[in-house]
């Protein structure tokens, strides 16, 4: 790996193509989402060792409530499985897991271990590791937006204090910096309904390889795309 390689602060990834792999290989897409799960592990020790101080996965829009039951209640049960394993993981590599979304549409049990694991990794200094689940950016637009209409309601705020700063402040990703990088397996050329305030000015770098098969060397490939690019938000360089 080069030396001088810039390492982005935030990386957010849209982890795409657990059922195309599963089906290349004649099983059900339920095995894609476990082999999946895996690389999600690996990939939390990968960012953590290259520095990146954030992570920001797909792993369930609100969308994909579509699926039939199978599929969804296969999903779940992988939830709350890695859960747990990512308390350990968390552990050992010093993470401090988020998880961002409508998490009351979960039952409860399932929100309980996402309250648990964000109440024991809180104290983690490392990387800080984001899970969008339920999450769709529209929703999380939709939510935001009615926090505020609820202060100018109750007078707490008048329209006026309405800046792209406050917007900001009601996402639920208030307490993390916008991606610089955003990483897409599968070849899929579009953002499916992910954080689309967030990503006005990141950086996206989509690769064929699907997301079961991702590994250390295909992040660090999109890390160097991201080192060619040339950043200008709107402006011109001199
Ligand atoms: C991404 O893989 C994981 C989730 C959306 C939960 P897919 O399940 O979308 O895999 P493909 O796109 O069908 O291959
Ligand atoms: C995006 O993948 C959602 C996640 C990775 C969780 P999808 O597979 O749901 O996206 P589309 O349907 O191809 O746009
Ligand atoms: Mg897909």
């Amino acid at each position: 790996m080069n030396e001088e390689l810039k390492i982005p602060a935030h990386v957010a990834i849209i982890l795409d193509g657990n059922g195309r792999w599963a089906k290349k290989r004649g099983l059900p897409r339920p095995m894609g989402h476990k082999e999946g799960c895996k690389t999600v592990e690996k990939c939390v020790e990968w960012a953590a060792r290259l520095g990146i101080r954030y992570l920001t996965v797909y792993g369930f829009s609100t969308e994909n409530w579509k699926r039939d039951s199978e599929e969804v209640s296969a999903l779940m049960t992988l939830f709350r499985f890695y859960m747990r394993r990512l308390l350990v993981i968390a552990k050992d590599n010093n993470v401090r897991v988020r998880m961002i979304g409508d998490l009351s549409k979960f039952t409860e049990d399932i929100q309980n271990g996402i309250r648990r694991l964000e109440r024991e990794t809180g104290d983690n200094t490392g990387l800080t590791f984001v899970i969008a689940v339920n999450y769709g950016a529209r929703d999380e637009m939709r939510r935001a937006v009615k926090k505020i209409a609820e202060k100018v309601r109750a007078g707490e705020m008048s329209p006026e204090d309405v800046t792209e700063e406050m917007i900001s402040g009601q996402l639920d990703t208030a307490e993390f910096p916008d991606p610089d990088l955003l990483i897409r397996t599968g070849g899929e050329l579009r953002l499916s309904n992910y954080l689309l305030w967030q990503c006005a000015y990141t950086e996206f770098y989509v690769t064929d390889v699907l997301w079961p098969d991702f590994s250390n060397e295909e992040l660090v490939k999109a890390i160097e795309s991201f080192n060619k690019r040339e950043r200008r938000y709107g402006g011109v360089l001199s």
